[in-house]
């Protein structure tokens, strides 16, 4: 199927194919924009459906970007139209049959943005103007382009709805195999509407892209980035899927986790913080580990290792998301860089302690504390977790609802 829809050039076909290279839009900041428009869209909308808020006010950015009227207009029609507790559906952006060989539906590959002016944006659709705000006014150059050779792992073209593929190095485990599979499931999903565009991605968990020289940053795509460095957010491959830890595509964990939050309400869960994770990866978590319950002391944690070589050979048994939804309280700890974990604690019917984070993904920056998260002090973890269970403990009525 993967090869059905990326085809992989050599560098020689790619950089030698005077189509590409020569119509190649000397300023690409707008197709890029859009691009994350729709992603944002299609993911931050399904997370905000299980965070049990009201933060869908709109944020009125006018006419300044023709594209993101384009999106947000479409968009808060159908809002008005279901509730606003609209799903995305990916599923049915591919469909594919295996009778013999791998055969997807063909969608077609152009279609006419349906303009309509003086549409509004969601308030975290502010961020992605934020990201490529460093090229808002010059634009990008082939040369900036080239220069984020250096660290990435592969280039992507996209070019007449086909995406192309010069790959430079690999990625840790599938990582770049799920994030080409994301913009290809993109393209179905909104045949016609991803624009042209050429962009660089590294599938590292570090941003490195520091300080704009007088010859502006070079764009790279990355999973996170922190306040440091200029690096492009794009969702991470597990919103795909991960296979080596047999995590499935975001929207049927989701669906789990609705079913088993509906399993234990709120005020019969374990009345404690939970945290299960790799503490080895980061001084942080070894920090966090100390305010595990013990016969001395309890702050009100109760903190585990996660074992993935052994639940791999267990047949991932004791991992499952779904029934990770057990305690009222679930804590959010950065790891190596940004956790894929926050997801999936978040989308838990839990209150999600999360401490003070450095790194940034695409979303966490519209995240409200008090109203999506608890904010727990980086230092001092412990106390700061024990007042925030006690307090919830003790004022059960507002945090449930
Ligand atoms: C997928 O294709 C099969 C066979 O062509 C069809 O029966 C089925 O309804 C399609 N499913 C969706 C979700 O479009
Ligand atoms: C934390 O304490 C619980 C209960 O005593 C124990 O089962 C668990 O293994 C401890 N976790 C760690 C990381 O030591
Ligand atoms: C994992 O769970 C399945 C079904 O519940 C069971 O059949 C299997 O034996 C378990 N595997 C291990 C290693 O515990």
């Amino acid at each position: 199927m993967m090869q059905r829809f990326i085809t992989e050039r050599s560098k020689k076909q790619l950089t030698t194919d005077s189509t590409l290279v020569k119509k190649a839009p000397v300023s690409t900041y707008t197709p890029l924009l859009l691009l994350l428009i729709l992603l944002t869209t299609a993911f931050v909308s399904s997370l905000w459906s299980t965070l049990s808020t009201t933060n869908t006010k709109p944020t009125i950015i006018g006419k300044k970007t023709s594209v993101a009227n384009v999106v947000s207009a479409k968009d808060s029609k159908s809002e008005e139209k279901s509730s606003s507790r609209k799903r995305f559906q990916l599923e049915a952006t591919l469909n594919c049959s295996n009778n013999g060989k791998q055969r997807c539906t063909s969608y077609p590959t152009s279609g006419v943005f349906e303009r309509e002016e003086g549409g509004v944006c969601p308030e975290y659709f502010r961020w992605i103007h934020e990201d490529v705000g460093a090229w808002k006014e010059r634009g990008i150059s082939r040369e900036m382009v080239e220069r984020a050779k250096k660290s990435a792992h592969f280039r992507l073209v996209v070019k007449r709805g086909r995406v192309y593929v010069e790959r430079y190095k690999k990625s840790i485990q599938t990582r770049e195999v799920f994030t080409m599979w994301g913009i290809v499931q993109l393209l179905r999903k909104y045949p016609g509407k991803v624009a042209d565009l050429e962009l660089m991605f590294d599938c590292d968990d570090l941003p490195v892209i520091r300080g704009s020289s007088l010859a502006g940053p070079p764009p790279l795509f990355r999973y996170c980035g922190d306040r440091w460095t200029d690096d492009i957010v794009f969702p991470d491959w597990s919103f795909w899927g991960w296979a080596e830890i047999n995590i499935r595509p975001w929207e049927h964990v989701l669906k789990e986790m609705e079913k088993g939050n509906r399993r234990i309400k709120w005020n019969d869960r374990e009345p404690y913080a939970y945290w299960k994770g790799n503490p080895f990866v980061a001084e942080t978590r070894q920090d966090l580990l100390k305010c595990n319950v013990s016969t001395t002391q309890d702050w009100n944690a109760r903190l585990y290792v996660q074992d993935w070589i052994q639940e791999s050979q267990q047949g991932f048994n004791n991992s499952n998301l779904a029934s990770q939804c057990t305690h009222r309280y679930k804590i959010y700890i950065e790891g190596y860089a940004w956790s894929v974990s926050e997801k999936y604690i978040l989308a838990c019917d839990s209150v999600t302690l999360m401490v003070k984070p450095r790194f940034y993904d695409f979303f966490i920056r519209s995240l409200q504390p008090m109203q999506h998260y608890w904010p727990i002090r980086d230092k001092g973890k412990c106390k700061s977790i024990k007042h925030a269970v006690d307090w919830g403990n003790n004022h059960k009525e507002e945090v449930s609802t």
